[in-house]
């Protein structure tokens, strides 16, 4: 309730009632509202002529505010798929509301998710908040679309996917790992979503731009932090502002960036052999860097690709491996069974002195169901953003041009209709279905279709490593926590741990 107050009070509604200027706004408020609902139905009825669908039911709740506080609110308990649940009922599985400023239909049916995923006829654009439009620049894959979406998608997509990549990322995985994990045991408590990080950027960055351990990398880091604290903030860019700060970030890493893009360059000039492509720069320079005039692109496109990658692989990884520290904890009976398999790997691995391989880690079938299951209730990526821009019929229902669509992947993770008790961590349940597959479209932890995430393979490579190294090397106690799902996921303590080495190893 106090949360609730506060954002009243932040958007410009008094608290005291008496205060005749308040029923001037709120006057003002009702005759906007009455403005908006006319021109909505209006603007509807005109739509709903030409097709035979018709456009969702829903609220679009108070004027200017819509329905935000309610959506905001549940995302903060327990349940953040209540503001769904409640007007699924009332409406059907598509809806509309009114949240974030917007007019949007919201889908929770996982079918309609499907089609607006794999966006035939390019009927959807992705549609992200102003601040983020900004911050991301005007080159980026998260915005871009046609043509150059798909080629660029294909581009980074193959490279992670490679089993060559793969082979050769695990030992920087590793290395990233095991020294990080090492470290824990010597602190008396350790933040886990804060420590995570510390694994998983390096690696991020050595997959991106190869860049090791080092002063370059602490500098990115630095900035990159600074950088992402502006997504999700007000569009309003004058000294002082949080837009304003992150873009300032954003121009020093650009700075960086473009020095080894250049550098890189002139080294790939200067070589006749084209060697192995090692990381996302040299598939870029590759692809766009050295051919003809007309076709290369400039390099602020590829520095400025490299820095917009680094947002949807930065903070997601380290959410996915903490949340599946808190459900272990939670479920020891989950636990004991991934740490033996993993054991029992570890032991043939120290009885054959063979490295690991990366299908190693990926064949540990419990182990992979426990990350599909992390997946699934963590709902890292709550649900994608798009536009339409042209009138779109699903299954009956009406999406005029120009409305938003956001297609809930945590109503369709959460529902009892594609889940037995969803809310249970229940890791077992995959092995009825044979694990996990991307074509499922009631499992869209990484999306699907034209923007399915490049990063899927390498993302649970890194959470295998993690795992395996942390069960069959650490035990761990994790203080009482909660998630947090507004206005992104994560651990309302950042799940303060303390870490020890285990006594048991595996026989020599
Ligand atoms: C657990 C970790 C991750 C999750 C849950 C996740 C989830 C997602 C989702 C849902 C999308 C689709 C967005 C949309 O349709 O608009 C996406 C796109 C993307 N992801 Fe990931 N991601 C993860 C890790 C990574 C990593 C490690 C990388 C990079 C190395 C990465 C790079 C990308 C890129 C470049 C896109 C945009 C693709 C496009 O628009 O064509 N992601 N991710």
């Amino acid at each position: 309730m106090n949360f609730l107050l506060h954002h009243m009070f932040l958007l410009g509604f008094s608290d005291n009632i008496e205060d005749m200027d308040s029923w001037v706004f709120m006057g003002l408020l009702f005759l906007l509202g009455c403005w908006c609902c006319c021109f909505f139905f209006n603007n509807n009825k005109k739509v709903e002529k030409k097709f035979h669908g018709i456009i969702p039911k829903g609220s679009l709740g108070w004027p200017l505010l819509g329905e935000t506080l309610e959506f905001i609110a549940s995302g903060y308990t327990s349940q953040p798929v209540a503001f769904m649940d409640k007007r699924k009922t009332l409406y059907g599985e598509v809806f509309k509301t009114h949240i974030l400023g917007t007019p949007i239909i919201v889908s929770t049916d996982p079918e309609v998710n499907k089609v607006v995923l794999q966006n035939h006829g390019n009927v959807f654009i992705p549609a992200y908040p102003k601040s983020i439009r900004i911050l991301l620049g005007e080159f980026s894959i998260l915005q871009m679309n046609g043509n150059l979406q798909k080629k660029l998608h294909a581009l980074v997509g193959g490279f992670l996917r490679s089993p060559q990549f793969k082979s050769r990322i695990t030992k920087d995985i590793e290395n990233s790992v095991k020294p990080t994990l090492s470290t824990w045991q010597d602190m008396d408590l350790i933040l886990v979503q804060e420590e995570t990080k510390k694994i998983t950027f390096p690696i991020l960055v050595k997959v991106l731009m190869s860049i090791g351990p080092g002063q370059d990398l602490d500098f990115l880091k630095k900035e990159f932090e600074e950088f992402i604290k502006g997504l999700i903030c007000l569009p309003i860019k004058f000294p002082g502002t949080r837009l304003y700060k992150s873009l300032k970030a954003k121009g020093k890493l650009l700075k960086v960036v473009k020095k080894i893009v250049e550098e890189r360059k002139i080294a790939m000039e200067r070589s006749d052999e084209k060697g192995n492509i090692e990381d996302v720069v040299d598939l870029l320079l590759r692809e766009y860097g050295e051919a003809n005039e007309m076709q290369s692109l400039p390099l602020d496109f590829i520095s400025d690709n490299i820095i917009e990658m680094m947002i949807p692989g930065e903070e997601t990884v380290p959410t996915a491996m903490t949340l599946a520290v808190k459900f272990l904890s939670d479920c020891p009976v989950a636990l004991k069974q991934m740490t033996e398999e993993n054991m029992e790997l570890k032991r043939q691995k120290t009885e054959s002195r063979e490295d690991y391989n990366w299908t190693d880690y990926m064949s540990l079938r419990f182990t992979q169901n426990v990350i599909s299951e992390t997946l699934r209730m963590a709902n890292i990526i709550n649900a994608v953003w798009r536009k339409a821009i042209k009138d779109v019929e699903i299954k009956g229902k009406l999406i005029p041009q120009g409305w938003c669509v956001l297609a809930s992947f945590t109503s369709v993770h959460m529902d009892k209709e594609n889940y037995d008790n969803p809310y249970q961590f229940d890791p077992w349940r995959w092995e009825k279905t044979g694990g996990a597959s991307v074509n499922n479209c009631t499992f869209t932890p990484f999306g699907g279709g034209q923007r399915l995430c490049p990063g899927l393979d390498l993302s649970r490579l890194e959470i295998s490593i993690f795992l395996h190294h942390l069960v069959t090397t650490y035990q761990w106690t994790a203080e009482k926590d909660e998630i947090v799902y507004f206005p992104t996921v994560k651990m309302r303590r950042k799940l303060p741990t303390r870490v020890k080495a285990t006594q048991t190893q595996p026989p020599p």
